[in-house]
């Protein structure tokens, strides 16, 4: 195991995945207890991140000189370096200038530097810098600003870089990361989905017994991926709600009952549509619209739930990120409990067990494929928990529902066809609550004006619109007005988020 130790840089995650793509599997620990951690799990490597501090900062995250003593391997970036040369007794300063975007590297030979040319690009984003070097070091790179863009003790196995290899704009990045875990700490890489699904099937077996578990399954990969996985350790003693909510798109709710159905556990579909609709008629406002449907959903669990009798384990598909975002340490219990959101306090249950809490979503989505799953649900884009609900704009009606429906899959269907959703992250249609007057061959109509968006993001809290062929949309347009009643317009939304949002509502 590789050991990533957090001091607040914006890019902790990306240390990790990085990692992780080298088949090596990595933890990411807060400074403050990574001493203890690195006693606990003797890791292969340390990997100091990157963060926003000065070393010299009252408030600024520190580590014990003891860490540089275990005669284990040690990364540091960024922060990462500097705080490695000021605990080893070197000097760190203000630089003249901030260095910040795209500069030249020139390297002398090291082994962290194997197979990487003299003079390269790399990322920068720093105020301070290393300005002598701790004894034992020598200095292995520098870039205009930065005299020690990075350091070496070789006997000791100390690296450092100012510059961040994980970024892509780094052009030799991945394989700096490379030298570090598979030459300098010598890791095996056989961290794979395949060895995961074997192992995690295991541990839930060990844990569980003939306990019984109860998951709420929503369809979407996460939950899915759980399931499959519990079902397949424990069969019938694994439980799975499946509220349908009569917001999932067209032939949804079917998909994942024929993904499950027989699948060895108790797979229970509620059709609750009625009683959502009943609920949400008449409600035009979306944050109102989120909490019915949130409330709403918690009781019809946990009105199904109670007729199970003596549950003893509540399964979530909570992620690494998820457990990253919320601070690690002991907020991954904090956030199991935020999971639950007053979910069923009458439904009494021993503990919450969370086995895709150490993967990320692109492993969760290898491990479903390991699984055996369906790559409908595997692949599946994300998709908002309050559904079409917040598609429809304004009231919500079962025929409005079903037009959304046939529209968003013939739009879906066509980026399909063209092959766009592997580069498009979320693409849907929006059935605006606006009619428009339109001729369709003698006839005037007063129909309903359909929004298609397509966005590309990493991470969704920035996203850019997708710049689809027009033929594309063309075909699109096309198909949707003559093959679905009552849709007259169709606009395309070009906006980004900001200023906009990815859903309308
Ligand atoms: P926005 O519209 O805020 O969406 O740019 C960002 C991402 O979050 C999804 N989204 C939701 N997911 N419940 C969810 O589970 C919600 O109420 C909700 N609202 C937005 C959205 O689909 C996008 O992926």
């Amino acid at each position: 195991m590789i050991l990533v130790v957090d001091f607040g840089g914006q890019y902790n995650q990306l240390i990790a995945r990085r990692v992780r793509d080298l088949n090596v599997y990595c933890e990411v620990v807060p400074y403050n207890k990574a001493l203890a951690k690195v006693k606990e799990v003797k890791p292969k490597g340390i990997i100091f991140t990157g963060g926003p501090n000065s070393v010299y900062g009252d408030k600024s995250p520190k580590i014990e000189k003891e860490i540089f003593e275990l005669g284990i391997p040690i990364l540091g970036l960024c922060y990462g370096m500097q705080l490695m040369a000021y605990t080893l007794g070197a000097q760190v300063k203000e630089a003249k200038e901030r260095e910040f975007g795209k500069t030249q590297l020139k390297i002398k030979k090291s082994k962290i530097f194997k197979g990487i040319k003299d003079d390269s690009t790399v990322w920068m984003s720093h105020v301070d810098r290393v300005d002598s070097l701790p004894q034992g070091f020598e200095k292995i790179a520098s870039t205009q600003n930065c005299p020690i863009a990075a350091m070496e003790n070789k006997d000791l196995n100390l690296y450092a870089l100012q510059f961040h290899p994980e970024v892509n704009h780094t052009e030799y990045g991945k394989d700096i990361l490379k030298n570090f875990v598979i030459d300098i700490c010598a890791e095996n890489p056989n961290w794979t989905m395949k060895n995961y699904a074997q192992r995690a099937v295991e541990e839930v077996r060990a844990k569980v017994g003939d306990g019984k578990v109860l998951l709420a399954l929503s369809g979407g990969v996460d939950s899915s991926v759980v399931a499959k996985l519990i079902s397949r350790a424990i069969g019938p003693n694994l439980t799975c709600i499946f509220v349908d909510h009569g917001l999932m798109r067209k032939n949804e709710g079917d998909e994942v009952e024929a993904a499950f159905k027989d699948s060895g556990m108790h797979f229970i579909r509620i059709d609750a549509e009625e009683r959502f609709l009943k609920r949400l008629a008449g409600i035009t406002d979306p944050e109102t619209k989120r909490k019915i449907i949130g409330e709403e959903f918690i009781r019809v669990f946990e009105e199904e739930g109670k007729k199970i009798k003596a549950v003893d384990y509540l399964a979530q598909g909570t992620i690494y990120p998820d457990i990253i975002e919320s601070g690690l340490g002991d907020s991954a219990v904090i956030k199991s409990h935020h999971n639950v959101g007053g979910l069923p306090d009458t439904v009494d249950f021993k503990e919450i067990i969370e086995p895709l809490r150490m993967l990320f979503k692109d492993e969760v989505r290898e491990l479903g494929k390991e699984l055996g799953l369906p790559d409908y649900l595997v692949n599946r884009q994300p998709f908002p928990g309050p559904g079409l609900a917040i598609r429809v704009m304004g009231d919500i009606t079962k025929e409005k529902l079903d037009l959304l429906r046939d529209a968003d899959y013939i739009f879906r269907e066509e980026l399909e066809k063209a092959g766009l959703n592997k580069e498009i992250s979320q693409y849907f249609a929006v059935l605006t609550n606006n009619r428009t007057v339109g001729v369709m061959g003698d006839f005037r109509t007063y129909d309903y004006t359909l929004a298609l968006r397509a966005v590309k993001t990493t991470d969704f809290m920035t996203a850019d619109w997708a710049r689809i062929p027009y033929e594309v949309l063309d075909k699109a347009s096309n198909r949707i007005v003559n093959e679905v009643g009552h849709i007259n317009r169709i606009v395309y939304d070009i906006t980004s988020k900001p200023p906009a949002t990815i859903e309308w509502e």
